[in-house]
């Protein structure tokens, strides 16, 4: 093998023998030599239908140390791009790292010796000694949104509300304009909105049995009613869009007091997916608000919620919208309605907002001006 012929090195990953024995003496020592690699446990093509579906290629690298007597062997592992939940480098970086971290304490597992990254030109990164993972970023001068709500819920809006409100539902209608091609990732959308830890089923766990306000097994029929809707919006794959994921008032830092300058914070779940999930997140809190103040939606608090939905319509046309924004309203109103996320809510807004979730879930298309009727009208 040539240091630097990297195109027939396995697995196509760049990778060369110079990068690869840098690795090992990070590892191993300075001392370290390679003495070979080789691809481990290719399968001839005509079986791979049998088996269905592989991941990754791992590969054997050899080498000896002055300390060690005989040559030494580790297997370098990575994985492929896949629907099965392996779709962003994240989910991949997630259970390698979780690898490292576990084999070790199973009796009769292979040891895993290291965690790490190839970098864009080839070269074997270590991050072995992670403890937990930070993002840095810049530093954004601004005020949280939900300020302006709290202030809006205690005196009033003012013009430059309504001012936001409509800037607000004009970036949501210019992102989501840049729509994808690629149905597996609106199915992982979709998916990770009822079975995701952070979402659907992971808020319905949070819920403790024995509330008053609401029952396991009245979690259970919302769960059930939103994998039916799952299988619902699984027929519109084309409506994949560029999304912010939890574009809600704390997320989102107006600059200065005076205009409809702001910054958004703490992307999620994906880069693209169903813009239902960004018009719900906000809107949602305009419903809050307004259950706080009023005991339904009412005022100023109705009156920027039809604008949100009444400008974003306008400049999208996307009256799908309200085919689509029922399970993405039953997410929002578990975080709204919990105990965990707002702690305070008097139970009768918690009845309200489970009352919005069953009566919106049941509804074939989202009417924003009968938003009190699903908040009002008896869930039984
Ligand atoms: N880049 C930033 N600039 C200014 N404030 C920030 C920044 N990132 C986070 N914050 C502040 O920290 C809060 C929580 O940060 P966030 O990234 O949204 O974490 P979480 O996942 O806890 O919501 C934000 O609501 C905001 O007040
Ligand atoms: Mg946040």
């Amino acid at each position: 093998m040539n240091k630097d012929d990297s195109d027939n090195n396995p697995g196509n990953l760049g990778l060369n023998l110079r990068h690869v024995e840098e690795y090992i003496r990070s590892i191993f020592g300075e001392d370290a030599k390679v003495t070979g690699i080789g691809e481990l446990g290719a399968l001839p093509d005509d079986t791979a239908d049998l088996k269905g579906f592989g991941y990754g290629s791992p590969f054997a690298v050899h080498f000896e140390t002055d300390n060690e007597a005989d040559e030494q062997s580790i297997v370098i592992s990575s994985m492929k791009e896949s629907s099965f939940g392996h779709d962003h480098i994240s989910d991949r970086a997630q259970i390698m790292l979780w690898q490292h971290d576990t084999f070790n304490r199973l009796p009769r597992h292979a040891r895993s010796v290291d965690v790490g990254y190839f970098t864009k030109n080839g070269g074997l990164k270590s991050v072995g000694d992670a403890e937990e993972f930070f993002i840095s970023m810049e530093m954004v001068k601004g005020k949280e949104y939900y300020l302006d709500l709290e202030r809006i819920r205690d005196g009033g809006a003012s013009e430059l509300d309504f001012r936001r409100c409509r800037a607000l539902a004009s970036y949501l209608a210019e992102i989501h304009g840049r729509r994808a091609d690629a149905p597996h990732l609106y199915f992982r959308r979709v998916r990770d909105l009822v079975g995701h830890g952070e979402c659907i089923m992971g808020l319905a766990d949070s819920y403790p049995g024995g509330l008053d306000f609401i029952s396991w097994d009245e979690l259970c029929e919302i769960e059930q009613l939103c994998v039916e809707w799952r299988w619902r919006l699984k027929l519109r794959p084309e409506r994949l869009s560029v999304v912010h994921g939890d574009f809600h008032p704390w997320n989102v830092m107006f600059h200065n007091d005076t205009d409809t300058g702001f910054t958004v914070l703490d992307r999620s779940r994906g880069e693209y997916g169903e813009p239902a999930d960004d018009v719900t997140s906000m809107s949602m809190n305009y419903i809050l608000y307004s259950l706080n103040r009023h005991g339904r939606l009412e005022g100023d608090f109705k009156e920027l919620f039809e604008l949100f939905y009444r400008t974003y319509l306008d400049e999208t046309s996307d009256h799908e919208l309200l085919h689509v924004v029922q399970p993405f309203y039953a997410f929002r109103g578990l975080v709204v309605a919990s105990p965990i996320w707002y702690p305070n809510l008097d139970r009768s807004i918690r009845d309200k907002l489970f009352n919005f979730i069953f009566n919106t879930l049941k509804a074939d298309e989202f009417n924003p001006a009968d938003v009190n009727e699903y908040l009002l009208k008896g869930r039984k």
